[in-house]
């Protein structure tokens, strides 16, 4: 029995390896005559180069290949071939000024997780309308008036830490997003709703990133459901303010009151999408940041210094803390804007980014087929020396001079850049405000490793145990 299993096998492996290089040979006899295919390695037949970029740490693929190839080679990952892009102008060529040549490409199950009507999934009109009213919800007009409200968020998050027990930081963070999230989607939501959605969402968040498959028990069949849930809360929240007749200017409000040149609405499932669309782009991503900012400046001890002379300034002039920030001494921490720039670079957690080409695109002489992905790699971008001087060394100052054009994308370029830069960045400046003039955190056990959940994040999510600081009593 055994015999005839791996006699199977063999014959098996025979006829795809076969299948697979006489679809390799008709792809390059069609291509012959026009721009050859960039450099690299499409690795074993379906899986490509999958198991070597999962095997280790990503960045250190690219770097690899970067290295080998050059800044345009191709491989294959998850039966997907692809071009990696790891140079400024590739990258500007795809997501700017050539985008109208490449979509955005998400998996099946991820897109279904999100709900389909979530803006990123789109382009045209219905991309362009959603996301200015993302942007008019999260606008510095906007921003300015959330202030106290994500100084309070802060203020509670980190008062639960400062017992001197070990908390995972990276999970603290993701409490302190979250609730950032909710208040720039709906205001001041009542606390029944909040804990339910908060309960739903963790669910989501657990089951995203799990083997895709319906067996009931499993985690993704469990975060369908709490995404189903997740629609029927929205509703209600919908219902709910429709009856009180207070638009307000959150995003639910934007949502709520938009109307198309026929004067159509947005359906609910179209609203429930964009809802979670966002609190999903807006969580992990800043908690990841947060984690590494708290990582960088407690291993700079002369840095941290100089932050809390800065820091203290302001919390002096609001006699101890004892007044509220304001957007104005937000806008003027010229030290503590750096070290969040020079934190977004180092940690780069969004590395790369994919689009789908639509058509066959020549970029410099290659050939990007159509139906390939193209990924532009911000991380190997941010760390290349030519653009960033001794790129492992944490050095904010770098950035008193403004780097070269389309060298620096924490926050992705071109139509689909991120909405939500500035939000991410205030939530940044206040936690760094409350963290140096109140508190001392020693990390526990860290040594530098880092693990992918899916944004790079310090291991174990930063140990780190936190004390009020006596000597500010
Ligand atoms: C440090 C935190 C953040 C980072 C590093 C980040 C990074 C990014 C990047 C690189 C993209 C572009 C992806 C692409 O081109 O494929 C993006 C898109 C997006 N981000 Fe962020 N983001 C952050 C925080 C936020 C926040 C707080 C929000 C909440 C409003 C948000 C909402 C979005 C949305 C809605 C999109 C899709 C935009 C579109 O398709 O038009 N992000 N983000």
């Amino acid at each position: 029995m055994e015999n005839i299993v791996s006699t199977l096998v063999y014959i098996l492996l025979f006829f795809s390896t076969a299948l697979y290089y006489y679809l390799s040979k008709k792809q390059e006899r069609k291509n012959k005559g026009r721009a050859k295919l960039p450099p690299g390695s499409m690795g074993w037949p379906y899986i490509g180069e999958t198991l070597q970029l999962y095997s280790q740490d990503p960045n250190v693929f690219f770097a690899q290949k970067q290295k080998r190839y050059g800044d345009v080679f191709k491989t294959n990952i998850l039966g997907c071939p692809c071009i990696m892009l790891a140079s400024p102008e590739a990258s500007r060529f795809v997501l700017v000024t050539h985008a109208h040549l490449f979509k955005p490409t998400y998996p099946k199950s991820k897109e279904m997780m999100i709900g389909p009507w979530a803006l990123f999934f789109h382009e045209g009109n219905y991309h362009t309308h959603l996301r200015k009213l993302v942007q008019s919800s999260i606008s510095p007009e906007a921003l300015r008036k959330l202030v106290p409200d994500i100084e309070s968020i802060v203020i509670s998050c980190m008062e639960t830490w400062s017992s001197g027990l070990v908390i995972n930081t990276f999970h603290e963070m993701k409490k302190l997003s979250f609730e950032v999230g909710i208040l720039a989607i709906f205001g001041r939501l009542e606390i029944k709703y909040k804990n339910a959605l908060k309960e739903n969402y963790s669910i989501v968040d657990k089951g995203y990133n799990s083997f895709p498959t319906k067996l009931p028990g499993t985690a993704y069949h469990k975060a369908i459901e709490a995404r189903k849930r997740l629609n029927q809360i929205i509703r209600e929240i919908i219902w709910e303010t429709k009856e009180k007749k207070i638009l307000d200017k959150d995003l639910l409000g934007y949502l709520l009151n938009y109307k198309d040149e026929r004067g159509q609405t947005l359906t609910e499932d179209q609203i429930a999408d964009n809802i979670i669309g966002v609190l999903f782009a807006a969580q992990d991503t800043t908690a990841s940041i947060l984690t590494w900012i708290l990582k960088y400046i407690h291993d700079e001890h002369k840095l941290l210094e100089a932050i809390k002379i800065e820091q203290k300034a302001i919390y002096k002039l609001n006699n101890r803390g004892k007044q509220p920030l304001t957007w104005a001494q937000t806008r003027n921490m010229p030290l503590t804007q750096k070290v969040i720039l020079e934190s977004l670079r180092m940690a780069s957690i969004i590395s790369f980014t994919f689009r789908e080409a639509v058509t066959d695109v020549e970029y410099d002489g290659y050939l990007i087929p159509k139906g390939w992905k193209v990924m532009p790699l911000f991380r190997n971008i941010h760390h290349n020396p030519e653009y960033f001087v001794d790129p492992k060394s944490f050095d904010p100052s770098r950035f008193e001079v403004a780097p070269k054009p389309n060298t620096f994308m924490p926050f992705g370029s071109g139509a689909h850049a991120c909405p939500g830069n500035e939000l991410a960045k205030l939530e940044m400046l206040i936690m760094i405000h409350h963290l140096v003039t109140k508190y001392r955190w020693e990390v526990v056990g860290s040594k530098g490793e880092v693990q992918y959940s899916p944004f790079p994040v310090p291991l174990d999510g930063l140990p780190a145990k936190f004390y009020k600081d006596s000597t500010n009593q």
